[in-house]
Parts: C-alpha cells; sequence; structure tokens
C-alpha cells in the first residue's frame, strides 16, 4: 500500500500587494488526497492562495506546509506541484505527446519511457489516439485535458488548478466537470480547483472552501455549505436563498413575518432574542391554495416562469417577496400559502 497523502495545511496566511490586501488570516487544513474547490467572486483572492500554494507568490506572512514539510520558502520546481491554468499554455511547435512529456524530458528521462508514459496519460484523460497529433488540430475541451495529464505527468504531490473549464462551453464543461472527477478519484492525488461558479464548485469538490472579501469564509462538504451556512454571504453566493428579518423567540424558534417557525439546525447558532436574517431556499418552501396545518405566510402571486424542470413563483408576503421554485399551478394574482419547511429555517447573524 502506498503511504497516506500528507495534508496541506496554511496557517496564518496574508498577502498584500502594495496597499491591497489580497488574501488576509486564511488558516486551512486539507485532507491529502482530496478534491478541493476554492470559490468566490472575481477579485477575492483565488488565483492568489493557489499561486502561494504552488510558490508563484511568496506571502506577507503566515505559512505553507504539506504534512511535517514547511512549504512556505521552498521555491516552486522543488515543490512538486502540477499546474494547469484557464489558458492552456501548450507548445504550439510539439506533438501532442511531446508536451505531455515536456516534464519529464527536462528531468533527462529517456525518450522511450518518457513517451510510453505520455501515452498512458493521454489514455488516463481519454485522449488515447492524439499523442502524434500537432496541438493546433485539437478542441479547446482537448487542449485542456492534454495540459492535465502534462500538469499530471511528473507524479506531483499536488495538483493546482486554476479555472480550468472557463474557457470551455457550457456543455462540455459539464462534462469535463464529470471527467476531472474521476480523473482525481483515479489518480488519487491532492487536488485544489479554483472556480467562481459555484455550481461546479458543489458539483466536483469534497471540500468546498468559499471565499468573498479576501478571507476565507467557510469551509466544507457541499451539502454542508449549502444545508448550513455561516453568513449571509455564504447564504447568498452558494445557490439562491430568500432572506427575511427575524428574531429568535426561543431556542430552536424564530419569528419572522408575524410567524414562528422552526430553527434547522445552524453552522452559527443565533442568540436568544437576537435579531437574525432568515434564510430559506426556493425549493425548501411549498404552495398551497389552502392555510395547510404546518407554518405558513399568506401573500399574492405576482410573477410566474416555467423553466422547464421547475416552475419559479414569485409571492409578494407583506413588503417581502419571496421565490419558490417547484411544481407551479398558480397565477399571477392568485392568493396563496406559502409553507416553510418542517426541517427548519437558517438564521443568521453575520
Ligand atoms: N500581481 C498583483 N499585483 C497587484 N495586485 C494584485 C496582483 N495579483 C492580484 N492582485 C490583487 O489581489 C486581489 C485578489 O486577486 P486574485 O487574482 O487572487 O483574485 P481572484 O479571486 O482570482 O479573482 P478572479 O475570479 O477575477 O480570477 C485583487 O484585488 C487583485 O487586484
Ligand atoms: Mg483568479
Amino acid at each position: 500500500m502506498s503511504p497516506p497523502r500528507p495534508d496541506l495545511v496554511i496557517q496564518g496566511l496574508g498577502k498584500r500587494f502594495g496597499a491591497t490586501v489580497a488574501l488576509a488570516d486564511v488558516d486551512l487544513r486539507l485532507p491529502g488526497g482530496s478534491l478541493v474547490c476554492f470559490v468566490g467572486p472575481s477579485g477575492c483572492g483565488k488565483t492568489t492562495l493557489l499561486r502561494v500554494i504552488a510558490g508563484l507568490e511568496t506571502p506577507s506572512e503566515g505559512k505553507v506546509f504539506l504534512g511535517e514539510r514547511d512549504l512556505t520558502r521552498v521555491p516552486v520546481h522543488r515543490r512538486d506541484v502540477g499546474m494547469v491554468f484557464q489558458s492552456y499554455a501548450l507548445f504550439p511547435h510539439l506533438s501532442v505527446a511531446e508536451n505531455v512529456a515536456y516534464g519529464l524530458r527536462i528531468r533527462g528521462v529517456p525518450r522511450r519511457t518518457r513517451l510510453e508514459r505520455a501515452q498512458e496519460l493521454l489514455a488516463l484523460v481519454q485522449l488515447p489516439d492524439v499523442g502524434s497529433r500537432r496541438v493546433s488540430q485539437l478542441s479547446g475541451g482537448m487542449r485542456q485535458r492534454v495540459a492535465m495529464a502534462r500538469a499530471l505527468a511528473l507524479d506531483p504531490a499536488l495538483f493546482l488548478l486554476d479555472e480550468p473549464l472557463s474557457a470551455l462551453d457550457a456543455k462540455l464543461r459539464e462534462g469535463m466537470q464529470v471527467e476531472l472527477r474521476r480523473l482525481q478519484r483515479r489518480v488519487g492525488i491532492t487536488t485544489i480547483i479554483v472556480t467562481h461558479d459555484q455550481e461546479e464548485a458543489m458539483t466536483m469538490a469534497d471540500l468546498v472552501v468559499v471565499m468573498g472579501d479576501n478571507r476565507v469564509q467557510q469551509v466544507g462538504p457541499p451539502l454542508d455549505i449549502y444545508r448550513r451556512p455561516v453568513n449571509r454571504f455564504v447564504a447568498g453566493f452558494v445557490g439562491s436563498n430568500n432572506f427575511l428579518p427575524g428574531r429568535v423567540v426561543s431556542p430552536g424558534q424564530v419569528e419572522v413575518a408575524g410567524v414562528r417557525a422552526p430553527l434547522a439546525r445552524d453552522a452559527a447558532p443565533a442568540p436568544l432574542g437576537g435579531e437574525v436574517t432568515v434564510a430559506v431556499r426556493p425549493e425548501n418552501l411549498r404552495l398551497r391554495a389552502q392555510a395547510p396545518a404546518a407554518v405558513a405566510l399568506h401573500g399574492t402571486v405576482v410573477f410566474v416562469r416555467d423553466l422547464g424542470r421547475v416552475v419559479e413563483t414569485r409571492v409578494r408576503v407583506a413588503d417581502q417577496e419571496l421565490i419558490v421554485s417547484g411544481r407551479g399551478g398558480f397565477d399571477e394574482g392568485d392568493g396563496v400559502w406559502v409553507e416553510l419547511p418542517e426541517s427548519g429555517v437558517v438564521a443568521l447573524t453575520s
């Protein structure tokens, strides 16, 4: 059995460019062998964090460890990382196989061995027959797979990808998300993928790191982040949400829009009596023509949109508008009851 892969540990990391704070107070432990996604809006520091991990940027403060090994001062070529960027950065004058084997050539691996290895890697990324072609003859999706094969050629300890799929069209991107996930499972290398697409992060990752405001906002498995966001930023960034002002009236109960609703087990417990923001997912609300036994809010349908798979209904409740996604069946102007989830709503304090 191969030894377990070490965790990647980041401690008290910060990075400034002049007066610009690109990263502050980053503490992370990423389990060896996992697939991690860094996700967040533009400018929140995702690329900077990945570059610090790769050794392409020196942090202003803090440390990076791979297991016991302090990488903070280790130069990029000694860090044992394979990287893939948004643009493929392949050598156009080399064949596909020569591109994949490039790192091996630099290391002085004999031609035959390295071309065999390139062939193996091309099979791994589902491109077994293109080794002798020129890069210019490949589609964008194929090029990105070649770039992945090249990054994996030296069997790195860390596989780092910065928005690797963002240049691809939506259909191809979906296919590649699945492929990349399967590829990572096969090779088992600790992998970090930067994306600003939260859906991409949610479908691929074992662990999602949500970044915002140049800090880490929340770290967790995708479903935890979805069900128990720690603050309003995360609740709004990952999936869609309805937000309403509320107040915690008893442990496990919140007053919202004139009713008392049960509280879900939150990531950040709200204090008794405190003002909170109540978050409830559109798919967790149900529309009823008659007052249901469960806790519900009465309102008027103001807009209906049939999205094929689901119907999105907007309901005005007092001075708020709620989005409900489900089976629909109501028209603009209808009076409806919006049933709150029995499993409870989420109360956010920040
Ligand atoms: N070399 C640099 N010099 C000066 N400022 C920089 C440099 N690199 C990044 N920054 C700044 O640091 C902050 C974080 O940038 P970064 O590229 O890490 O964000 P990002 O999350 O990757 O954004 P995007 O989704 O747009 O790629 C931004 O304010 C950016 O302008
Ligand atoms: Mg970036």
